[in-house]
């Protein structure tokens, strides 16, 4: 389907950050955003490309009681050539159609996703960053937005996407791999079979907000969740899946019990790894087996996947306040190769031999 979508130009543009090198992450935002609306009987209408403003929401409306709501994280990159391009968005589309269908809110079809982000990224195309490790961060969201205190599907629906241009969640100062810290939450849990786990929904984020706060306090960036019946198998990280490497196989949690979200990232490793020959298993992984590699020396590597985070290596994982030195600390050949590919493929300095990158058809020299 066409869609053609109205601009509204900002009359106010913002200074753009001067120095690349240090976006950070989702600190600032560009100079536009998308909007649209759902009403029953009308479907998806309106959409349109608006300057970026704080919006009105009436006090009432469902989300900010209910929390019934989804977002999506992309990026868009640069090319050598100032083409901007895509990585793998028909994976974002999949997983908010499936989102989507778990909090009971209308589907968004793939191609019109795509639009929008086509639409806004080209009124703010001189956002898209080049530094080393940078990237632009797309972030579509939907809400309900219906007076109501019923808890009950809203009848009104907002689509709306925003755009910061950013470097890694985890990053170093030179956009390149540092290690971080993580610490094993045993105590609180993320997601149960059953729950919202898979889906990309605000709540698991916010109802992860206690444990990160606990784990600041041993110096870790984020927390490691177990599984939610026995605290005993490694599930995510808050922002990211994650992955161990231990006697040359590479292990991730499997996605069938529902409480795993299915990264692209993720999804994209998995294929790198077996690409290059690597073992790489989708399995159950207690944190005793872990400590047990620790100590035997087995254990190579743990790393994190995902669009915010790319690849973060991990150097130590905070078990009961105890530290566990991973790879003495240091980022690991095969994290450091994943993202090499990884990174390369989707900036274009590494020609995408998985065919995973979608350009946008934009152009900033
Ligand atoms: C992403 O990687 O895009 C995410 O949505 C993670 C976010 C919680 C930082």
């Amino acid at each position: 389907m066409e869609y053609n979508f109205p601009v509204t130009r900002t009359t106010n543009p913002k200074p753009r950050p001067e120095d690349e090198t240090k976006l950070g992450f989702a600190k600032y935002f560009t100079d536009h955003m998308f909007c649209m609306d759902w009403d029953e009987g009308l479907g998806w209408h309106d959409g349109r490309v608006v300057p970026h403003a704080p919006i009105a929401i009436e006090p009432a409306s469902c989300v900010l009681h209910y929390a019934q709501m989804m977002f999506e994280g992309m990026k868009a990159y640069r090319t050598p050539s100032g083409e901007i391009q895509l990585f793998r968005p028909d994976m974002n589309a999949k997983r908010m159609l499936r989102t989507n269908e778990r909090m009971c809110m209308p589907e968004l079809p793939e191609d019109l996703l795509i639009a929008a982000i086509k639409a806004v990224i080209k009124e703010d195309i001189d956002w898209v960053p080049s530094a080393p490790g940078t990237a632009l961060y797309i972030r579509p969201f939907i809400f309900g937005d219906e007076v109501s205190f019923s808890v009950l599907p809203a009848k009104h629906y907002r689509f709306m996407i925003i755009l910061s241009p950013t470097g890694s969640y985890y990053a170093a100062n030179d956009g390149g791999l540092s290690t971080t810290r993580i610490f094993v939450q045993d105590k609180y849990i993320r997601a149960a079979k059953g729950g919202t786990g898979y889906a990309k929904v605000g709540g698991n984020y916010g109802g992860g907000m206690r444990a990160s706060k606990d784990a600041m306090e041993y110096h870790c960036k984020d927390v490691l969740w177990l599984d939610a019946e026995e605290h005993k198998y490694v599930e995510e990280i808050g922002t990211s899946n994650a992955f161990f490497r231990i006697n040359d196989e590479v292990i991730t949690a499997p996605l069938d019990s529902g409480t795993i979200l299915p990264g692209i990232t993720r999804d994209s490793v998995i294929q790198l790894l077996k690409k290059w020959g690597i073992k790489v298993s989708e399995r159950k992984l207690s944190i005793d087996e872990i400590l047990a590699a620790s100590k035997d020396g087995t254990l190579q590597e743990i790393f994190a996947s995902g669009t915010a985070a790319v690849i973060s290596p991990i150097g130590w994982l905070n078990i009961k306040g105890e530290d566990m030195t991973v790879a003495d600390g240091k980022v690991g050949p095969i994290a450091q190769k994943l993202y090499d590919n990884l990174y390369g493929i989707q900036t274009g300095t590494v020609e995408d031999y998985m065919g995973w990158t979608y350009p946008l058809g934009l152009c900033r020299k």
